[in-house]
């Protein structure tokens, strides 16, 4: 697979957004096409405290990167296609086997996925493949997710992290709990 399999960032396609505080929930907002920088106070990033995220403006295909303790975390919707795909991947062609509903979504949210982006190999941040073709390649040594975010080969030994998270409703996303009375 060749370096131009693996999306531009700067694709219309790929929305980066940052989380901010009010109070002791941050809020981020997806507001596409811009950018939206809010900057969660101090006390917010070293608590570590969870973040919302209104995930109703991600499409199916999307990909928007949060912060959450510092860190990145992808949310992408899954489109028909990318959920039919992950669901046939044996587990026993995985390295770190673990079934994709596992992995999506909640309750009533079918086709979100929320990982970490840092590679678990050295913590570089994997782009999307074009085409979502398999899901996330590492730019730095060639490891490949799957759209759940699953190893599929590579230097990578485990998967990306899902982060506790919940739906206090489809569309209100709470990164950081499982308790959607942090909402
Ligand atoms: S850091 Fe991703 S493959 Fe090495």
């Amino acid at each position: 697979m060749s370096a131009n399999d693996v999306k531009d960032p700067n694709r219309r396609d790929f929305l980066y957004i940052a989380t901010g505080a009010m109070g002791a929930v941050g809020t981020a907002a997806v507001a596409w096409p811009f950018i939206d920088q809010m900057n969660p106070s101090a006390e917010t990033r070293a608590a570590g405290l969870p973040v919302e995220i209104d995930v109703s403006s991600i499409e199916a295909g999307q990909s928007v990167t949060i912060m959450w303790r510092s860190k990145p975390y992808f949310i992408r919707r899954l489109t028909t296609k990318e959920l039919s795909e992950v669901s046939k991947v044996s587990l026993n062609d995985l390295k770190d086997p673990q079934a994709a509903d596992e992995r999506i979504g909640g309750s009533e949210v079918k086709d979100l996925v929320i990982v970490a982006s840092n590679c678990t190999h050295l913590g570089c941040i994997p782009k999307e493949i074009e085409n979502g073709a398999e899901g996330w390649k590492c730019p730095c040594h060639g490891s490949v997710f799957d759209m759940t975010g699953r190893i599929l080969r590579g230097p990578a030994a485990t998967n990306l992290p899902v982060p506790p998270y919940v739906f206090a409703t489809a569309n209100k996303l709470i990164v950081g709990t499982t308790n959607p009375e942090d909402a």
